[in-house]
């Protein structure tokens, strides 16, 4: 219930995406928002007034003269009380009205007589949206201050492949939760490591961990919403690249050290959530060991270099923020692995709780002592890890 409390008013345009809209609502109203639902003329060749009725729960409007909002001002009502007008999908033509401040029927007068926040999800053929007379519209738009989010690129309806495609319903909603979170990391870049690494025995084995990325994906994703630059480096893992974020895909642990100390010049912050293995086999096989007798009765390993000290001993370090698992003593263990690593901030977490589930629970480490937070799901402790960051930013 991500937006508990929040009043989405959407506008729907004509287009083929505009059954994707419906469920946008679906997934709105899951989420715990109100949705009041505007629509265009052409919208209602493509879904009717009752699907969004149905789904939304609330009468929907397509008329600025509609005799049930009783003193004719549809235009003002509707988005007065809403906190963000959302237009999904954006047609060209829509899109060109509002560039030039038209408002020919009830969504154009709803966006110019608005005082929310304005976020369209544009949907057209390829050649539409190349279009130099597009174009145009769409940098006059992002002047105004208007939220562009997409378009994407694919098949389209129409058979062709190209940019116009409106963004999925679920990223429309990341991007809407991230709306509404405070921007306490803007202008900022953060550095992340996340899940496990792969350290290859043959070429098809090799020793790995349980960590699932879950963790640093989170916080991957709220220092995003928090208005910061986000690169994630990340081990192996089987989940989508959150909104907005730049993923660099690797490895084993030399891998990750080599993509993080490639980027991490520019880096405000660092945080080290990867399950790194601590050890490596000294001699990997270039063939598959085979059953057959010849595999060496044991593995010789070698350490791994420890990338999190690697970054705090850098001449001008970011601000680096560290992980610590453990199965017990966890204040003992994260404060030792704190002064070791020579860094201002360790998250300690238990390790049944910690690796692969959504919720864990976990205390924060720092100069200023011992910062509990309790049992939540992982974006929850996230956004909490992110403000604490973004206070040890302004203290530095
Ligand atoms: O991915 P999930 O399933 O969501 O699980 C999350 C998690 C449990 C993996 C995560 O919350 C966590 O605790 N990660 C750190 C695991 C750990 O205990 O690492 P460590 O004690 O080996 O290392 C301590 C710190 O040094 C960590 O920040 C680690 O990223 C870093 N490190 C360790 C070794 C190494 N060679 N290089 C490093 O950078």
């Amino acid at each position: 219930m991500e937006l508990q409390g929040k009043r989405i008013a959407l506008g729907v345009t004509g287009g083929i995406a505009a059954y994707k809209a419906a469920e946008l609502v679906r997934l709105l109203i899951k989420q715990g928002a109100s949705v009041q639902v505007a629509m265009t003329e052409a919208a209602t060749h493509f879904v009717t007034p009752v699907t969004f009725q149905a789904l939304s729960g609330k009468p929907v409007f397509t008329d600025q003269w509609d005799p049930r909002i009783a003193n004719n001002m549809a235009h003002i009502d509707l988005s007065r009380e809403a906190d963000v007008l959302l237009v999904a999908p954006a047609s060209a033509d829509f899109l060109a009205k509002v560039a030039h401040g038209l408002a020919d029927d009830l969504l154009t007068t709803l966006v110019l007589a608005r005082d929310c926040p304005l976020l369209v999800a544009p949907a057209m053929n390829r050649q539409m949206w190349e279009n130099p007379a597009t174009r145009r519209n769409i940098a006059t738009l992002c002047n105004d201050g208007v939220t562009l989010l997409g378009p994407g690129c694919g098949d389209q309806a129409c058979g062709e492949s190209g940019l116009g495609r409106m963004i999925e319903p679920e990223e429309i909603i990341a991007v809407l939760i991230a709306h509404f979170q405070p921007k306490l990391l803007a202008g900022k870049r953060v550095l992340i490591t996340a899940g496990p690494t792969f350290e290859a025995i043959d070429p098809v084995r090799g020793i790995t961990n349980l960590s699932s990325g879950k963790m640093g994906y989170a916080i991957a994703r709220a220092a995003s919403e928090a208005g910061a630059e986000v690169t994630l480096v990340s081990g192996p893992v089987s989940l989508p690249c959150p909104h907005d974020v730049s993923r660099i895909d690797v490895s084993s642990a030399r891998q990750m050290r080599d993509a993080v100390l490639h980027r991490v010049a520019n880096s405000d912050v660092f945080v080290a959530v990867a399950a790194v293995a601590d050890y490596r086999p000294a001699k990997p096989a270039g063939q598959k060991i085979k059953k057959d007798g010849s595999a060496p009765a044991a593995i010789e390993l070698v350490q791994n270099p420890d990338i999190l000290a690697d970054v705090a001993a850098l001449p001008n370090p970011p601000l680096c923020v560290g992980f610590a698992a453990e199965s017990e003593k966890l204040q003992e263990y994260a404060e030792k692995k704190r002064r070791a690593k020579k860094i201002p901030l360790i998250v300690g977490n238990l390790i049944h709780q910690g690796f692969g589930g959504d919720n864990n629970t976990l205390i924060l480490f720092d100069d200023d002592g011992q910062h509990p937070l309790p049992p939540a799901p992982k974006i929850e402790l996230a956004r909490q890890l992110v403000a604490r960051i973004a206070i040890l930013l302004e203290k530095r």
